[in-house]
């Protein structure tokens, strides 16, 4: 009983084109962040960068009771994931190696919908080690790990890759054609910001049409920077010609924000969901820790004295059971995780 956990399970074709994503994001888009996205709206979920190496090694095991699966090396977490989001999440590769991204590509395409390259990291560990925006710089470096997991993985799963503009538009369009003549990509994602560019820096959503007429209808384009909410995705797909847009940090401050209502309240709704859920799922508590101080810090809904309250009990809490007391002292507060996984299931 329990969720499916087989490797049998039936693919749909993935609808790159249509809607709102969830971007990947290291930390914050861990499982009941995508989960939570899912049930609000999403189409897509993106998993957060994993490097080819920190994967390769992994040992694959099954949770009995929450059908919960892991890819963990010495019993730490590398990457985890639940079954109900399979036929929708896309796994992110960090790579500069076409072997290894192979390699990393076979070892988890069984458990995810497709497999997404990540060519816009700009930090330095990243670019140092020619990943991220580095492949931006080295584009036949970048089509050639693209070729190999398009060989790597059976034809119905789809491989994408999520580049950075270039400061020049005509270098960017020159790229773009490089990428997409390798016939091996069905999704190029475009964050609307070089790597230079810091997030608070506004996205160049301007300069996209030109990439998206370019592409044509060869491969899907989808928009990521600067969009928040189905109002915004709206006035960028008017203003760029995409289809679907990707969103980033206004899911990480609200992963309901991909609701056509709205997003839902953070400190009725939200901040106790993902607590429940996340309690249910056996997630560590350090990374939904992290997650439930994203919320707290950024969601205008919460009033001045609860997220003070929120934030002081988040600091001091070693486990679920501990910001429980901290915080609501009813340990019913984390109870119904269950419920919340099969309302997702049937969402
Ligand atoms: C990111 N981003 C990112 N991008 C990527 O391709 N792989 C990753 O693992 C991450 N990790 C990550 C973590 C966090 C906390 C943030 C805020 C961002 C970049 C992200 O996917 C996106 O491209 C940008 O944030 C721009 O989108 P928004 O924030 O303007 O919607």
């Amino acid at each position: 009983a329990g969720p499916s956990s087989t490797s049998s399970w039936t693919r749909m074709p993935v609808n790159y084109g249509k809607g709102m994503h969830l971007a990947p994001m290291v930390r914050s888009g861990t499982m009941p962040t995508r989960l939570l996205a899912l049930e609000a709206g999403a189409e897509l979920v993106w998993s957060p960068e994993t490097v080819d190496r920190a994967l390769i090694g992994c040992e694959r095991t099954v949770d009995p009771v929450t059908g919960v699966i892991s890819y963990s090396k010495t019993h730490r977490p590398v990457f985890t994931m639940h079954p109900v989001e399979r036929s929708r999440l896309i796994f992110q590769i960090g790579s500069s190696n076409a072997e290894l991204a192979a390699e990393a590509a076979k070892m988890v395409y069984q458990d995810v919908a497709g497999i997404d390259l990540n060519c816009g990291c700009p930090k330095h560990f990243s670019v140092h080690a020619g990943m991220g925006a580095g492949l931006l710089q080295n584009p036949d470096n970048l089509c050639a790990i693209l070729k190999s997991i398009r060989a790597a993985v059976p034809a119905e799963v789809p491989v994408s890759c999520k580049i950075r503009m270039l400061p020049s538009q005509d270098d960017t369009l020159a790229l773009v054609r490089q990428i997409v003549d390798t016939g091996v990509i069905s999704c190029l994602t475009v964050h609307c910001r070089t790597p230079p560019m810091r997030d608070r820096d506004a996205a160049l959503i301007h300069r996209l049409r030109d990439i998206v007429d370019a592409v044509g209808s060869k491969v899907v384009v989808v928009e990521n920077g600067d969009c928040t909410d189905c109002e915004s995705a709206e006035k960028i797909r008017q203003a760029t010609g995409v289809t679907a847009v990707m969103v980033a940090r206004a899911a990480e401050a609200n992963p309901t924000c991909f609701s056509a209502d709205g997003p839902r309240d953070a400190e009725t709704y939200v901040i106790p969901r993902y607590a429940r859920l996340a309690k249910y799922l056996d997630h560590h508590w350090s990374n939904t820790k992290f997650c439930l101080m994203q919320l707290t810090s950024s969601s205008p809904a919460l009033g001045k004295r609860s997220r003070a309250q929120w934030k002081a009990a988040l600091a001091t809490a070693k486990s679920y059971e501990e910001l429980v007391l901290q915080w609501e002292k009813d340990i019913n507060f984390l109870e119904g995780g269950a419920e919340i996984l099969e309302d997702i299931t049937q969402a």
